[in-house]
């Protein structure tokens, strides 16, 4: 237990204020297994196919241009987006990484004691944001591994601020039609913000789907992000960007670190942002493959939870010698890296990137081969 406030200025050494040192880690996809030069990532949901030829050349251009600082209103890649997504420029804000929009919307509106909501397998970097800023996190049931707007409804009270939903979800890849996201829209509280994380966005290709930039559009608490580093394959440059009212967007800007996008990454993005036959390219490559990994590992008799995103969640009995865990480190041991979801409250399940076809074959093949032992 973290010490309370009134005795730390009496400690012997600086402690953490209350509630740092309860917060887990954020734990990463692996990118590493002891013994094997160039394994198969398929363990953070990045994009297969790389990065743009475009990003990569708007990369290696900026490299005469290190010793500057980068334009800390990020102006020209807010134009691109502005113009790309027919938004209005000055509603735009960008972020280290979606991420790092996450913690600063915490920073924002908790208080101590506050609360945020998400669903019960959320992704991880919400909460840490939230916690840091010594607020509750509500975990809302997700029946059938999906998150519903009436549990989420239930978990807001009067300390609530935030509520985070990724559309499509991470770990668990389903998702909400724009019908629910209106719902859950019209059952908060205005006072209450909600977030539509879009990391996954452009890979739900439903008509039922809405990214939720026309609710932000009108909304006075309604914010939603996106991200380069799925579609656009630019997970190490660290580029996020969200939109939403200027009631939102202003306080954000107030608190966010001067320079957080770098001139290559704004560059790379700018140029990623042009490249849609890059996007495409991606975009058809999981619309391909992910129905495909979807049938044949359910047909090895394991359970694939339906995926909207770039990956596939797959639920192991607990039988020994089949469980997930089990399961990763057999993959593993074939160079092939995959996700154990256990710190999403999932402990039985798996999720794998769709991979190139060679890696999609070759994982069904593996998992039909560890079930079989
Ligand atoms: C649901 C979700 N939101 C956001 C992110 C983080 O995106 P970024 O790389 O922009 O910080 C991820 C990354 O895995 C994610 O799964």
């Amino acid at each position: 237990m973290t010490a309370p406030t009134t005795d730390r200025f009496a400690a012997p050494r600086p402690m953490p204020k209350p509630g740092i040192l309860d917060i887990a880690a954020y734990v990463g996809g692996k990118s590493k297994i002891e013994g094997v030069a160039h394994p198969v990532k398929l363990s953070s949901n990045e994009n297969i196919l790389g990065s743009s030829d475009k990003a990569k050349a708007a990369y290696r251009d900026a490299v005469d241009r290190m010793h500057i600082y980068p334009d800390g209103k990020g102006s020209a890649l807010r134009a691109a987006i502005a113009a790309h997504y027919r938004l209005e420029v000055e509603r735009i804000t960008l972020g280290d990484g979606s991420d790092e929009i996450f913690a600063l919307l915490n920073q924002v509106y908790l208080e101590p004691g506050d609360n945020i909501v998400q669903g019960e397998h959320g992704f991880a970097a919400y909460a840490i944001g939230a916690r840091a800023c010594q607020g509750e996190v509500r975990f809302a049931k997700e029946p059938g591994q999906r998150v519903a707007v009436d549990e989420i409804v239930k978990c807001v009270d009067e300390r609530t601020r935030l509520v985070f939903i990724a559309n499509p979800a991470n770990p668990t890849g389903t998702w909400l039609t724009g019908e629910e996201i209106r719902a859950l829209h019209a059952a908060l509280p205005p006072s209450v913000v909600l977030v539509l994380d879009g990391a996954y966005a452009e890979f739900c290709t439903d008509p039922r789907f809405e990214d939720g930039l026309d609710l932000a559009r009108t909304a006075e608490n309604v914010i939603v992000t996106h991200t380069f580093s799925k579609l656009h394959g630019l997970a190490a440059l660290r580029v996020g960007w969200a939109y939403g009212p200027a009631g939102i967007i202003e306080p954000l800007e107030r608190i966010r670190p001067p320079f957080n996008t770098s001139i290559p990454a704004q560059d790379a993005a700018i140029a990623a942002l042009a490249d849609t036959e890059f996007q495409q390219r991606s975009v058809a490559l999981v619309e391909q493959w992910r129905p495909w990994l979807t049938q044949q590992i359910g047909g090895l008799g394991l359970e694939v939870t339906p995926s909207a995103a770039n990956f596939v969640l797959i639920n192991f009995p607990a039988t020994p010698g089949k469980t997930a865990l089990e399961a990763e480190a057999f993959l593993a041991s074939k160079g092939y890296l995959v996700r154990a979801v256990g710190n999403y409250g999932l402990p039985n399940a798996i999720r794998i990137t769709v991979g190139l076809e060679k890696h999609n074959r070759t994982v069904v093949e593996l998992l039909r081969e560890f079930l079989a032992r």
